[in-house]
């Protein structure tokens, strides 16, 4: 096991490591409102994330950590900057590069299932819309369930299953496609704590086991620090890098390793920089 160091580059770029899965570079955002105040909520973001690397994201409620996410995918485009996805720029001018569209996972904080669908076919709807054939959709479904501990549900609707199953069939429609990268906005913020910490075993297994590349937003710092590779700390308006920790303790890790004292130092020092943003 490793031990746990404090990493303050200031632009997160890895050296040497080969192309990144997923870069920002110099991003800034602005929301503009038709008429009155714009919003300017990201500023000068430069962040490399290497395949397979699991990141959290953290920092006080408004820093822009959504708009990162929603720019990482290429949900909105930046102001000014450049995003990469595997060294290829998302963005063509106004254009998003569409061979980018299936690299992307999304899960939000509501699992965001479809009532009146099956869990199986929830799990399996990205694959219908891009007509993958419903022999491969239940085949595929049935595995994903067997990934996310929802064997024996396939056939249930998203009522019928707890908060915690129900952001389960979340990630595992999002895993559907196969992405390389998953993006993942407070999946767990609505979740009790017992169940949140399963969640985060489950989410580091399942992440082990597909080797994606994760970009995880959460409030909760233990939770960030437990699963990610490096935790990155946004201050707020306008957003930008306040820090980023690298957790040097080897994936998979199991809960125990919350008490030792190197995690808790971690968890300490993101605390205070956290404080110091009010
Ligand atoms: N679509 C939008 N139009 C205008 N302003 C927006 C829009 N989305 C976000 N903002 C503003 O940008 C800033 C960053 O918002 P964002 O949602 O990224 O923060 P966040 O860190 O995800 O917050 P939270 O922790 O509460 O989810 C906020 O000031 C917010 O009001
Ligand atoms: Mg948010």
């Amino acid at each position: 096991m490793g031990s746990p160091s404090l990493d303050k580059g200031g632009t997160g770029t890895l050296a040497a490591e080969g192309a990144a899965e997923l870069e920002v570079q110099a991003v800034d955002k602005t929301y503009r409102a038709r008429a009155g105040a714009s919003t300017h909520a990201l500023s000068d973001i430069s962040l490399s994330v290497a395949p397979g690397e699991f990141i959290s994201l953290v920092g006080r409620s408004g820093c822009g950590k959504t708009t990162l996410l929603r720019i990482l995918a290429g949900l909105i485009a930046p102001t000014s900057g450049r995003v990469l996805a595997g060294g290829r720029d998302l963005w063509q001018g106004s254009k998003r590069d569409p061979a980018a569209l299936g690299k992307f996972g999304l899960v939000f904080q509501d699992a965001n299932l479809f009532p009146w669908f099956s869990i199986e076919d929830n799990i399996a709807l990205p694959l219908k819309l891009r007509g993958v054939d419903k022999r491969t959709r239940r085949a595929k479904a049935a595995e994903l369930c067997g990934l996310v501990g929802l064997t024996g549900f396939e056939k249930s609707y998203p009522r019928e299953l707890s908060g915690g199953m129900r952001q389960r069939a979340a990630i595992a429609r999002a895993l559907s496609y196969d992405p390389s990268v998953l993006l993942m906005d407070e999946p767990f913020g609505a979740l009790d704590a017992l169940t949140r910490d399963r969640m985060n075993l489950e989410l580091q297994r399942i992440s082990v086991a597909t080797g994606a590349t994760v970009v995880f937003v959460t409030h909760s710092i233990t939770e960030a620090v437990f699963l990610a590779d490096r935790v990155v700390l946004l201050s707020p308006r306008p957003g930008r890098i306040r820090s980023i920790t690298r957790v040097g303790f080897d994936r998979p890790r199991e809960l125990d390793v919350e008490s030792e004292p190197g995690f808790q130092h971690v968890v300490r020092t993101l605390r205070h920089q956290l404080d110091e943003e009010d």
